[in-house]
């Protein structure tokens, strides 16, 4: 009995853990500005997702400021065959985080 209460205590533990700290933030009206919508974002957060993981997983947005995604995805663009459309979008997914 008394395993299975550690167990369950640790798991949450672990649950909240994940919780505070996602490598991948999903986007909300706090992450909304002028030049980025939610549906930008969502849009930005799914081709992350999708197209720059298959070499070396998805980075996360923590990894760089905006000039340092910019100087990574000129080098990251040609790499992932992704329009300019697509990099704009995964750009503004990249610098919108609040942290
Ligand atoms: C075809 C394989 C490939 C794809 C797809 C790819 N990358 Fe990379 N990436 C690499 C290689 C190889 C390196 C290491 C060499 C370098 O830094 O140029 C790298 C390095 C990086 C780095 C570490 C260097 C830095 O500038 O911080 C980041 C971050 C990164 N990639 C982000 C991305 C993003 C964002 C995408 C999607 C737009 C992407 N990558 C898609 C191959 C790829």
């Amino acid at each position: 009995m008394k395993k299975i209460i550690v167990s369950a205590l640790s798991l949450s533990m672990l649950l909240l853990l994940s919780q505070c700290s996602p490598k991948f933030y999903e986007p909300s009206a706090a992450n909304v500005s002028a030049s980025a919508s939610l549906e930008d974002l969502n849009k930005g957060k799914a081709l992350l997702l999708d197209k720059c993981g298959s070499c070396h997983g998805p980075p996360s947005p923590k990894k760089h400021d905006s000039a340092g995604w910019n100087s990574t995805l000129d080098k990251m663009q040609p790499k992932a065959k992704i329009s300019d459309a697509e990099r704009a979008l995964i750009f503004k997914y990249l610098n919108s985080e609040k942290i």
